[in-house]
């Protein structure tokens, strides 16, 4: 099939990728004439594993192209996929310009020719109900096109089989004709193929997500009882996720979820339940727990250098909101070392791939060659991401070179009573031995 794609951040340009390996006609359009200059050249806008290789060969297959020409692409295409960025915006709703903007500019350029229009950007509900609108106020009279949805469900770091195997794909459509042919473009995937009305598969997004952001807020509430009581953490979610109601997914305890899906979704599915009139308490909460996780490893920082940063140095290994990544949008970690800096700590860092990103919002720390460069003569570590390379470490060498063996562990990639043999004053999250005093 003909397949266009308006905008190429991750959600695009993985779709085009994998739409084309799979055989199809793809053009990725965008209006950064550099990205697509780039693009052009092969050189890819962000990391992501596999994608260079995936795009290099099909690109050199004709079989996908990059383009600024939004009119072309419509032309083109049997089916245009919107894959714009729908970001914060100052309300705490999505920001729908980009969409809305996108939508006006293909209805300028439909006619006879049938086509399909699919929403792919993560919106609130109603959006597409908003999509067809504006398509039919600025396209002229003898305009042909059905609106699908099709929410997509890839992680950063794991993007392109995320695409090609997801657990599952959802179809939002309103006429038989738009169900055909869009099943059959993914009939290939060989994945559940689930069907609904626009409205559910708009709303399944924002569900699924929130509920992933539920299940990371709550493990890491229970993390922090586990602190109070001596219980472990790992071995409550591993008691927990045997049982097949919960499963064992995402329920690793850390320094709270970040991304630029995770918070902007719960934040728009927020504010979409207030405009609709629904208080959603649950929802609320757990953005609250989010935020206070943060600041919870800030204080476990603090307290394990005495409550007095100034001057102290401190190591921090991994930028990235996760690993396999080089996004540091909304990261943990970026967070934690800002208000480190507040306190006039001295910050090293290294990241395998995000320290180009870091740079921008954070040019004031050192940035390292490795992980041991981070950590000498540090008098703490800090682990904000679980980096391969990080769990890979030689730690006889790590406790060598410290000025003080003081690990505060945010993804608990260590077992603390390891560490403690080896020497290390270990931290994980979750994982404390309790302080009598804690307990009442
Ligand atoms: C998330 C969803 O998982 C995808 O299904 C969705 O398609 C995507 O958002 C999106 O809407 O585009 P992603 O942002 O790539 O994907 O990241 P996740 O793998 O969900 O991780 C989000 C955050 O949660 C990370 O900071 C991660 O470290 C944290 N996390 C995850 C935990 O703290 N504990 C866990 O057990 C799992």
């Amino acid at each position: 099939m003909k397949i266009a794609i308006i905008g190429t951040g991750h959600v695009g340009l993985v779709t085009g990728a994998c739409f084309a390996q799979k055989g199809h006609k793809v053009i990725c359009v965008d209006n950064n004439h550099g990205k697509i200059k780039s693009l052009q050249k092969l050189i890819m806008p962000f990391y992501e594993p596999r994608l260079e290789q995936m795009v290099r060969r099909n690109y050199k297959a004709s079989r996908l192209i990059f383009s600024t020409d939004i009119k072309q692409a419509v032309n083109f295409a049997e089916i245009v996929f919107i894959a714009v960025g729908t970001p914060l915006g100052p309300g705490g709703g999505a920001d729908l310009s980009q969409i809305r903007r996108v939508a006006k500019e293909i209805a300028h350029h439909l006619n006879h020719r049938y086509k399909i229009i699919v929403e792919k950007s993560t919106v609130p509900v109603g959006t597409a109900e908003e999509i067809e609108r504006i398509i039919k106020l600025y396209a002229p009279e003898n305009a042909s096109f059905d609106i699908v949805s099709n929410p997509e469900f890839l992680q950063e770091g794991s993007a392109i089989e995320t695409t090609l195997r997801p657990d599952r794909i959802v179809l939002g459509v309103k006429t038989k004709r738009a169900d055909n042919i869009i099943r059959l473009l993914f009939a290939s995937f060989n994945s559940k193929i689930l069907v609904t009305d626009i409205n559910s598969a708009e709303l399944i997004k924002h569900a699924a997500n929130s509920f992933l952001a539920m299940k990371i807020s709550y493990i890491n509430s229970l993390a922090n009882i586990c602190e109070k009581t001596g219980a472990d953490i790992k071995s409550v979610a591993y008691g927990i996720g045997l049982d097949k109601r919960i499963n064992p997914h995402f329920l690793n305890a850390g320094i709270g979820y970040g991304g630029f899906c995770l918070p902007k979704d719960i934040s728009a599915f927020i504010h979409i339940s207030d405009k609709l009139g629904y208080d959603f308490q649950i929802l609320k909460a757990v953005r609250d727990v989010n935020n206070l996780q943060r600041e919870f490893v800030v204080r476990k920082i603090k307290k394990s250098l005495r409550n007095n940063l100034k001057n102290r140095h401190i190591g921090i290994w991994g930028l990235s909101f996760k690993p396999d990544t080089d996004d540091i949008r909304e990261s943990p970690s970026i967070y934690i070392i800002q208000k480190l800096l507040q306190e006039q700590a001295y910050i090293k860092s290294y990241d395998p791939y995000a320290m180009k990103e870091a740079q921008k919002v954070l040019p004031n720390i050192h940035y390292c060659r490795d992980p041991y460069e981070t950590a000498y003569k540090t008098d703490c570590l800090f682990i904000a991401t679980e980096w391969d390379i990080f769990k890979n470490i030689s730690l006889p060498r790590l406790k060598a070179i410290m000025r003080q063996p003081i690990i505060i562990d945010g993804r608990n990639i260590f077992e603390p009573e390891k560490m403690k043999k080896l020497g290390f004053v270990y931290h994980g999250i979750g994982r404390e031995e309790p302080q009598i005093s804690q307990i009442k």
